[in-house]
């Protein structure tokens, strides 16, 4: 069989399934090494170095796709540059009732309401020290929806995974855990990030090695909002940013199902990509960006890095084009390189931020 036979073979029975059917299927069969590989550093041009981290090429998997750790090696070997496993929470959690996730697939989108269903701290660490060696996998780490206390939750997630995780993820933009956004307001935001950072001393101090962590926004925050967060980041030493979570807003949907939750794939893409630009535009040219939110080709991708990124992530986009997404976004930016006479991925870094950050978000 082709290719090209097997992935639209993939995708009509995938479809015939209800989505999470869907997803768990698509699990298994990473899991079971159906998936064809690709090499992830076929191209070093697309090599990326930053917050001291080495990553083969820029495109990883977005968080939520793995949320036990299931199949990060699957997905490295698939051909993406990284995988952020998660959000984990301390205590296991069942999440909403379902269903929770909704396609709309003639706008290539996803609402989804999943509210942190995931198997707890212990489950996933205990997989995530079973992975096979290599390669950049993140651990994206939030509160349990009852806990007493979030910000010692988050600090659990960082001590319980600081010797597994390739980077850290602070998941404060949720939009189905009630009053998580809220720890994207400068008190709380400022509270989180100093017990985090202060965390991070004490383990270094111990002679461990220093784990990078970002902080992961909405996409919709007021300008004032964004400066605010920008500026905590920086005073307490984070080491970047995931520009963004899902979106609770309904612009450009020819038809809104009327379901609650977050908004992701293409609708996606222009307003988180003009917040990612005003992030650069915020933090300066040293610290990490990754853009995340419609990513589906390798022209969206070079968007996000000529918007600020460093790194991109996706995740509805393999529900629509299937599992060779990443060997076709890899191919995609290597052509470019060729077209632009560039050495590397990061000559094209930061060429469109004023255009990007000046546009007015959709429905503005
Ligand atoms: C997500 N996303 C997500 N983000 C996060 O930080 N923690 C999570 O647990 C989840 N869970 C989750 C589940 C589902 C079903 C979807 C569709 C998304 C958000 C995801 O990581 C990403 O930020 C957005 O989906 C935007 O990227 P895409 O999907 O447009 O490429």
């Amino acid at each position: 069989m082709t290719m090209a036979l097997r992935d639209r073979l993939g995708r009509w029975l995938t479809f015939r399934f209800d989505p999470e059917t869907a997803h768990d299927m698509a699990i298994a069969a990473l899991k079971s090494g159906l998936v064809p590989g690709q090499r992830a550093d076929a191209d070093p041009r697309l090599a990326v170095r930053t917050a001291g981290l080495a990553f083969p090429n820029p495109v990883g998997v977005a968080a939520g796709f793995d949320k036990n750790a299931q199949v990060p090696h699957a997905l490295l070997a698939i051909g993406f540059g990284f995988a952020e496993i998660g959000t984990v929470t301390p205590r296991p959690q069942a999440g909403n009732r379902r269903p929770r996730v909704f396609r709309l697939a003639e706008a290539h989108a996803v609402i989804n309401r999943m509210g942190f269903n995931n198997a707890g701290h212990a489950v996933v660490r205990d997989r995530l020290s079973r992975r096979p060696a290599g390669g950049v996998v993140g651990v994206n780490i939030g509160a349990n929806a009852d806990s007493q206390d979030r910000i010692a939750d988050y600090v659990s997630g960082l001590t319980e995974f600081y010797d597994l995780a390739g980077y850290f993820a602070v998941n404060i933009s949720s939009p189905n855990t009630p009053g998580l956004r809220a720890l994207q307001g400068r008190a709380q935001l400022a509270a989180l990030l100093e017990r985090l950072s202060e965390a991070r001393r004490g383990l270094i101090a111990q002679g461990r090695r220093r784990v990078p962590i970002f902080v992961k926004i909405a996409p919709d925050l007021e300008e004032g909002a964004l400066d605010d967060i920008a500026a905590e980041v920086a005073a307490k030493d984070m080491d970047g940013m995931i520009v963004s979570n899902t979106t609770l807003a309904r612009t450009g949907l020819a038809r809104d199902p009327g379901q609650a939750g977050g908004l992701s794939g293409r609708p996606l893409f222009e307003r988180a990509t003009i917040m990612l630009a005003r992030t650069r535009q915020r933090v300066g040219p040293r610290m990490t960006l990754i853009g995340v939110g419609g990513v589906d080709s390798a022209a969206a991708a070079l968007a996000k890095i000529e918007a600020g990124a460093d790194l991109v992530e996706l995740y509805t986009g393999m529900i629509y084009q299937g599992p060779q997404l990443a060997a076709r976004i890899l191919g995609g930016l290597s052509d470019r390189l060729d077209r632009e006479g560039v050495s590397s991925i990061a000559a094209l870094r930061d060429r469109k931020v004023e255009e990007w950050a000046a546009r007015p978000l959709p429905g503005a």
